[in-house]
């Protein structure tokens, strides 16, 4: 079996565990605290899904780097293997009871983006992609739209933590391929958007203020299930830069071309006070 299949499977064993974490909390939820910056929230289940997704994947790989979001970096960090787990994309959504959010590990092999697992435990669907290997849902082959125009595309976005404390908060590009497109949604789970992407249920997704463990896994899907990933200028980019566009192939240039052109909304445009 390729080195990565079985890298692919230990991953999809840590999800799985992460994900029975997390349903059984759900719902549940008694101590939900701020991280710091306002809205950015961590609760019990994050640290209890994050220990059970640690105690596998340490397990298997005691000689890798892992970047997780509530551990920080542990293990090997010279190692060229580099895990990148978010044990709840979507805390918020959780802590609400909506039910958009996933357990999203990824790989980094020198620093490339080479594995991907997002679950969503709620909805039990289980996407998966290695470089190479193509993508699945539920181990059905899955690939991104065919959708050629702006004007006929659904897109998904997000809004970071530090929104309110910055000009560049995506507010302007939102409103912008508002106008645009069929819709833009909000998700709530960089992870879930990424995924959505890869199945063609969205077109492109583009975002700011991302963490390595928001996109490494996604990343994968989108490019296995014949995708496109790059900055906003349509360069290639890396998980550590914080930005990302990603798209069906077909919508890039034009999603890009906006992006790119797009400056943070002129003070006093919108009421924010
Ligand atoms: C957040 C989600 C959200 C995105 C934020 C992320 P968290 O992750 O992915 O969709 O807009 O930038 O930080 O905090 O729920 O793990
Ligand atoms: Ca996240
Ligand atoms: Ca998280």
């Amino acid at each position: 079996m390729p080195q990565l299949q079985i890298f692919l499977d230990i991953a999809t064993e840590a999800a799985l565990a992460g994900g029975a974490v997390l349903m059984s909390f759900w719902g549940k939820l008694e101590n939900v605290q701020e991280k710091g910056r306002s809205g950015d929230l961590v609760t019990e289940a994050d640290k209890a899904a994050e220990a059970a997704i640690l105690a596998v994947m340490q397990r298997h790989f005691p000689d890798h780097g892992i970047l997780a979001e509530e551990s920080g970096s542990v293990g090997h960090q010279d190692s060229p293997y580099r895990w990148a787990i978010d044990p709840l994309d979507g805390t918020t959504n959780y802590a609400h009871q909506y039910p958009v959010f996933a357990v999203s590990i990824g790989l980094l092999i020198e620093g490339v983006p080479a594995i991907g697992v997002v679950y969503d435990p709620y909805h039990q669907d289980l996407y998966r992609a290695a470089q190479g290997l193509g993508a699945t849902c539920n181990r059905l082959p899955i690939h991104v739209s065919s959708v050629t125009e702006l004007g006929r595309s659904l897109l998904v976005t997000g809004f970071a933590y530090d929104r309110r404390d910055t000009p560049d908060n995506n507010y302007a590009e939102f409103c912008r391929l508002t106008h645009l497109t069929q819709g833009v949604r909000r998700g709530g789970s960089a992870a879930m958007d990424l995924a959505q992407v890869a199945c063609g249920r969205v077109d492109g997704y583009w975002e700011r203020g991302l963490s390595p463990w928001d996109i490494t896994a996604g990343i994968v899907l989108v490019q296995e299930a014949g995708g496109k990933v790059t900055n906003y200028a349509g360069q290639a980019t890396d998980v550590y830069s914080g930005r990302l566009l990603a798209s069906n192939g077909y919508l890039h240039s034009a999603l890009s071309n906006v992006l790119s052109h797009t400056s943070p909304l002129a003070d006093g445009a919108v009421d924010l006070s």
